[in-house]
């Protein structure tokens, strides 16, 4: 029998036998209370909070857990194969982790340290375009591991371009573009703490080393940051871009693009029209629009409309190894993690995000496996029945 990613329950309890527990629990449901004791009240509120009154992560989360799995019996899943091909990379498992800027409130090792936890076990790092860390230092600390880059798509035509550049030449494979953010949304927790890291020079490292960005400064970032800092506010998002922009991206990155925040059938059907790749179905964990739909429930009309022209991915509400069966049942290819890493991170660093890729993936593997499934294609929509139908 080869090596699963179930094994470590056992390591858990072998380890267990020197009277050893896991540092931090392995119910990743638990994080973001334990997060809430131990860290202060900002960097929390601004990892844990919403839109609104919240009610968009609620919905994530009530959207998954209505749907049930079915297991199926003698189904031989003696030998399991997590892996699959997602936008022609070869990947250990069905998840990335999600672009999440500013890790730096949470841990001092921040990017790094998530990276290199990905690195780790081959799960893919998406780099935010707000990361506190600039892109070369991440790419640096990664090796040759898979990496993706997440944009925010500015308004400065020159800074983009030179951001696409430099992800290229420091080996970002994949490009995400993330739509559903053109303005910063209502953030009662945020707003209530009068909490944003950016006005701080937070999350803007890509931006302050960037040389199309410094050339639009009067002075450099060190003797003028509060200049600095509002050039950022001016360019970091255009609510002014519709979709035949896209073909700007298209011109200026040769790999895959993928656009996240896709909630609409309609959308991912201009998504392939625009000749992008793939789209993540998500409402970036509940941020942007209070009210919204709930991205699992956004997920197989997507994947109904576009599934067989785009990667259909899916975040929000990723939080266990069932989850990640139910995503792939509703039609996703794979999932993006993202509040659970941050969590880890803000708690333990890099062996907490270690600690929150491996829990998911052998929870994810033993699920699959109860179920009736060797690998992640055998698992269809006759997978699930939804409570109350
Ligand atoms: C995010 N997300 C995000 N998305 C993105 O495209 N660029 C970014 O810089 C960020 N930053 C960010 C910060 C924080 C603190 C959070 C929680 C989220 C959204 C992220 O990629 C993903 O869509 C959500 O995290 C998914 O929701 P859940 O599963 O984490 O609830």
């Amino acid at each position: 029998m080869g090596k699963h990613w179930a094994d470590f329950q056992y390591e858990i309890y072998l380890h267990g036998m020197t009277g050893a527990v896991p540092r931090l629990p392995t119910d990743l449901t638990r994080l973001e209370e334990i997060t809430a004791r131990r860290l202060g009240p900002g960097p929390v509120g601004y990892v844990a909070g919403g839109a609104g009154d919240g009610s968009t992560a609620r919905a994530n989360r009530e959207a998954l857990r209505r749907r049930r799995i079915v297991p199926r019996m003698l189904r031989d899943v003696q030998d399991r194969d997590l892996s699959v091909e997602v936008l022609g990379r070869s990947l250990p498992a069905p998840l990335a982790l999600a672009p999440i800027g500013v890790l730096s409130i949470l841990h001092p090792d921040a990017e790094r340290a998530a990276a290199r936890a990905a690195a780790a076990h081959g799960v893919p790092y998406i780099l935010s375009s707000a990361s506190s860390t600039p892109m070369e230092e991440v790419a640096e600390a990664m090796g040759d591991a898979e990496r993706w880059f997440q944009l925010y798509w500015s308004k400065d035509r020159e800074v983009t371009r030179s951001f696409l550049g430099r992800a290229r030449s420091s080996g970002y494979s994949v490009l995400v573009v993330t739509l559903d953010t053109p303005l910063l949304a209502w953030r009662p927790r945020d707003l209530d703490q009068a909490y944003l890291p950016f006005l701080h020079g937070v999350g803007t490292a890509n931006y302050f080393t960037d040389p199309a960005f410094r050339a639009g400064l009067a002075k450099p970032v060190h003797e003028d940051r509060d200049a600095a800092v509002m050039r950022f506010v001016g360019l970091f998002a255009d609510p002014g871009k519709t979709w035949p922009d896209l073909a700007f991206l298209r011109e200026n990155w040769d790999g895959p693009i993928v656009l996240k925040g896709v909630l609409h059938p309609d959308d991912a059907r201009l998504a392939a029209d625009a000749g992008m790749d793939g789209v993540v179905v998500s409402n970036h964990g509940g941020r942007q629009v209070a009210g919204s739909v709930a991205a699992a429930d956004a997920l197989p009309g997507i994947a109904r409309a576009v599934g067989d022209r785009l990667t259909v991915l899916f975040d929000s509400g990723v939080r266990t190894g069932d989850d990640v069966v139910k995503a792939l049942a509703l039609g996703a290819r794979a999932v993006l993690l993202g509040r659970p890493y941050a969590y880890g991170l803000g708690l333990d660093g890099q062996a907490g995000v270690e600690h929150v890729i491996r829990c998911l993936l052998a929870e994810l593997d033993l699920t699959l496996a109860l179920s009736g499934h060797a690998t992640p294609a055998s698992v269809t929509a006759a997978d699930l029945v939804e409570e109350g139908r």
